[in-house]
């Protein structure tokens, strides 16, 4: 059984401590169904979406969580039509230099996962520049999935350390979950404990396959630009209601 949720000064209920997930990721879906419904311009609900985006990285500060892994642009996005991929581009730049400040001054750690090869020279500079200058910082790690597929990246591990058995700098006999694990972008990073997706939408697509395995996952019916500190919180409530065994058995209760 979860332990009781407090409520706190203001009345509302407070994680408790002990069940809230320590790495998070959130699949940030249904900017362009929010704005269709509001006959605007699909690319208003994503710059509607990145307000969301800072209220979340608030609310994960606030609520305990140490990791927070956004799926901010996938490999597959650049499909979408050009002025749309242009205007996610332009928000992340703005994103970037708009709040770096004010996420440096809070203690948060940025870091970037995704192929950097693709990417214009100046966002691929203030990625790189956001990740220096946070580096030394203690608090909440903003991991930013942006041009990031998983299986990319699992393709990746596995062709380096298929190169390195080939050089003879590892035996086939060496290769293991940690051995693949610290080839992956997320080396170092604890695996997601909770995957929020929004939008009612119920699936993966191509975000932390190999992290996920034993991930909790929460699908909240709101659109991302809805998102807010009270449905972060419902999420970390539902999330500690679930019995995680990690393939296991629950212990026998005492006669
Ligand atoms: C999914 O909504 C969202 C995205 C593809 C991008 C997420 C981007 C943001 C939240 C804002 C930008 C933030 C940064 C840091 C770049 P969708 O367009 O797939 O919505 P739909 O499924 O309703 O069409």
């Amino acid at each position: 059984m979860p332990a009781p949720i407090r409520p706190d000064e203001a009345g509302a209920a407070p994680c408790d401590p002990a069940h809230v997930p320590v790495h998070v990721g959130i699949i940030m879906d249904g900017n362009g169904r929010w704005a269709t419904a509001r006959r605007l311009p699909r690319v208003e609900g994503h710059r509607r979406g990145v307000e969301a985006l800072r209220r979340c990285v608030r609310a994960a500060r606030e609520l305990g969580i140490r990791y927070l892994t956004i799926y901010s642009f996938s490999s597959e996005n650049w499909t979408r039509p050009h002025h749309e991929i242009a205007e996610l581009m332009g928000l992340l730049k703005l994103f970037v230099r708009r709040d770096l400040a004010e996420l440096r001054a809070a203690n948060v750690r940025i870091r970037v996962i995704g192929a950097r090869a693709g990417l214009g020279k100046d966002i691929a500079a203030l990625l790189d520049e956001a990740e220096a200058l946070t580096a030394a910082n203690t608090g909440l790690t903003l991991v930013v999935a942006f041009n990031y597929g998983a299986r990319q990246e699992i393709t990746a591990a596995a062709a380096s350390i298929a190169a390195d058995v080939a050089q003879g700098l590892l035996k086939p006999e060496d290769v293991d979950e940690d051995l693949l694990s610290s080839r992956l972008e997320t080396a170092g990073i604890p695996d997601p404990d909770l995957i929020i997706r929004t939008s009612g939408e119920q699936r993966l697509s191509n975000f932390l396959l190999w992290q996920a395995a034993y991930a909790e996952f929460v699908f909240l019916p709101l659109f991302w630009p809805d998102f807010d500190k009270d449905a972060l919180r419902g999420a970390l409530e539902e999330y500690a209601r679930r019995d995680r065994r990690f393939g296991g058995v629950m212990p026998c209760p005492a006669p």
